[in-house]
């Protein structure tokens, strides 16, 4: 705990001392790839690949119909984002790499656009001071580039441009770069698409004190579902290499320049030619070539591609044979089952019918047996009730023969018991009083003497 705070003391005292307080946060600011060191980096998009929501955008303000999707912006119907810093004065690189999932279909919908806008003042997207790069389909599929002194309202027609070039950009599942270079001390200024040029003049300055900011901005049709991403957005404080070579095409192109407050040398701008037939064919060689390079590099892996694609069809081909030969073999077995099922079941149905009637048979018959067996049973059961009568009164006869047979025998027991027990018995009893009496009669007169 000492150790932490004694350590803590040591950071402030440290803050407090050293002289450029941005000198550390700045070390701290490379590890974090959402900040950026220097100011003139601080108008790129951090690495969309490696973010997780659009809150970590910092540079930018982001209108609230901006989605962020798997390393892209999704701009939407009405998406709007402006750089929070503003661009270098004197020399500057802008990149922004955009996609659109338009398709021709899309082509109908002449309000759809990307623009990308520098200005320093804004009162609509057709009223500011700065420049429009605005890529639309209405006159022509391509970009349009405009210069406002923010007096005007802008059409945004080909008439009104400084410059446009056609490309097609709808029914491309490609992104598209689109570059702005600017130096003023060689007077350049230069579009490039795909490092192809549109546009370049040496007739532009942007004046010393303006603070342009960097827009980009969607307008969509409701009923339109193309959609504008937004897969990158860099800016240099300098002409990058890229922007200086236009990859050996054309870059002595002058342009009809139409400017008053920002643009200098304005007496010129009438001199400028419009090399639009020439920009054309260039961006459609470009456009040709682009594709070409793209389909070479990718030649190998569609072929691959295209064998697996083969090889799977192929197999997916034998296996809905394989399914349709069982299907058929399965269906045939369903038949004959069916088939046999019905057979089978007629078949028990008519024999079990038979049994049926045998039974009915068999059970009328023994029903009939049964009530001969049981008319017998009731004969049998009459006769039976005709003995048992018969029996019971023997019985009952035997019984009273019986008894009168033991009764007699009991009292003729009685009667010679008597007989010839106790009327001895009694004379006996009689004799021998007699005898007692005559004795103690005796026996008183021998006393009394
Ligand atoms: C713009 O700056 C350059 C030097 O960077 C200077 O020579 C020139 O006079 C300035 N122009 C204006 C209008 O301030
Ligand atoms: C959208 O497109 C439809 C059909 O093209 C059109 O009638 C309508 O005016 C457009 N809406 C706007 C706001 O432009």
């Amino acid at each position: 705990m000492k150790f932490l705070i004694l350590l803590l003391q040591l950071i402030s005292i440290t803050l407090a001392i050293v002289p450029n307080v941005n000198h550390i946060p700045e070390n701290k600011k490379e590890q974090n790839p959402l900040k950026f060191e220097s100011t003139e980096k601080s108008l790129s998009l951090p690495n969309l690949l490696t973010i997780d929501s659009k809150s970590q955008i910092s540079n930018y303000d982001l209108s609230k119909t901006i989605n962020y999707d798997n390393g892209r912006l999704l701009l939407d119907k009405n998406g709007v984002m402006w750089s929070k810093n503003t661009l270098p004065q004197d020399e500057f690189t802008i990149e922004v790499d955009f996609r659109s999932t338009g398709r021709i279909e899309d082509l109908q919908f002449l309000e759809n656009q990307l623009s990308i806008i520098l200005a320093e003042n804004i009162q609509s997207f057709d009223k500011f001071d700065g420049f429009k790069f605005l890529i639309n389909n209405q006159e022509q599929e391509g970009l349009k580039i405009f210069n406002n002194d923010g007096s005007k309202t802008l059409n945004n027609l080909i008439d009104e441009s400084i410059g446009d070039c056609k490309f097609r950009y709808l029914e491309s599942n490609v992104p598209f770069t689109i570059r702005i270079s600017y130096k003023r001390s060689e007077s350049w200024f230069k579009v490039q698409i795909d490092n192809n040029l549109c546009f370049k003049t040496n007739r532009i300055q942007i004046p010393n004190n303006s603070k342009l900011r960097l827009g980009v901005f969607s307008i969509i049709n409701r009923s339109s579902i193309e959609e504008f991403e937004i897969l990158n957005v860099k800016v240099w404080d300098h002409l990058i290499e890229d922007a200086i070579d236009d990859h050996g095409l054309m870059n002595d192109g002058e342009v009809k320049v139409e400017f008053k407050t920002i643009v200098v040398e304005e007496s010129q701008a009438t001199d400028a030619i419009k090399p639009e037939y020439k920009r054309e064919s260039l961006m459609e060689k470009a456009q040709k070539q682009r594709q070409e390079s793209m389909q070479v590099q990718d030649f190998n892996v569609l072929k691959k591609l295209q064998d697996l694609e083969y090889q799977q069809n192929e197999k997916i081909d034998k296996l809905i044979q394989i399914q349709n030969e069982l299907n058929s073999n399965l269906q045939n077995q369903k038949k004959e089952l069916q088939q046999l099922f019905t057979t089978q079941y007629a078949e028990i149905l008519s024999s079990i019918s038979t049994l049926n009637q045998k039974l009915i048979g068999e059970v009328r018959e023994q029903h009939f047996g049964m009530e001969e067996l049981s008319k017998k049973v009731d004969l049998l059961m009459n006769n039976h009730k005709e003995i048992a009568y018969q029996y019971e009164k023997n019985q009952i006869q035997q019984q009273q023969q019986q008894q009168q047979h033991i009764q007699v025998p009991t009292s003729s027991v009685f009667d010679s018991l008597i007989k010839w027990i106790l009327v001895p018995l009694l004379i006996i009893l009689i004799i021998l009083v007699i005898f007692v009496y005559r004795l103690r009669h005796d026996i008183k007169h021998s006393k009394l003497l």
